[in-house]
C-alpha cells in the first residue's frame, strides 16, 4: 500500500534500467494482488448493495490491471514468460491426471495475441 506521509516515497531520481523497470512491474503486480485482496474483502464484508456492487466492480478493475501488468511483464521479459507457460501447462497436467476438464483457452487466456515470426512454409 501507498505512504501516503511521504510524498516523495514513489519518485526514483532516474530512469530505471530494464531489469529496474521489470522490478517495478512486478512490485506494481503486488500492488494489484494486494487491493484485489482489500477490495474483496470488503465487498464480503457488507451487505449494503449499492457498496457490494461499486467496490467489486472497483475489484474487477484492479484484476485487469493485473493482466495489463502480466501482459507487459511477458514483453519485458519472454524468458521469464516462459515460466508463466511452464507452469500453466503443469496445471493443466495436473488437471488432466484429475480428469478435470481444462478450461477453454478463451476463458484462460481470452486474448491468446502471442507474437509469432511467422509462416515457416513461406
Ligand atoms: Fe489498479
Amino acid at each position: 500500500m501507498a505512504n501516503f506521509a511521504n510524498p516523495f516515497v514513489g519518485n526514483v531520481p532516474r530512469k530505471l534500467t530494464k531489469e529496474e523497470l521489470i522490478q517495478a512491474v512486478r512490485l506494481n503486480i503486488g500492488g494489484e494482488l494486494e487491493a484485489i485482496y482489500v477490495y474483496d474483502a470488503h465487498v464480503q464484508a457488507t451487505d449494503d448493495p449499492v457498496a457490494k456492487k461499486v467496490i467489486a466492480d472497483i475489484r474487477d478493475e484492479e484484476k485487469a490491471h493485473v493482466g495489463e501488468l502480466m501482459t507487459l511483464l511477458k514483453y519485458l521479459d519472454p524468458e521469464e514468460a516462459t515460466h508463466f507457460a511452464d507452469g500453466e501447462e503443469e496445471v493443466k497436467e495436473m488437471m488432466e491426471e484429475l480428469n478435470i476438464k481444462i478450461p477453454s483457452e478463451t476463458t484462460m487466456s481470452k486474448n491468446n495475441t502471442e507474437n509469432t515470426v511467422g509462416s515457416l512454409i513461406e
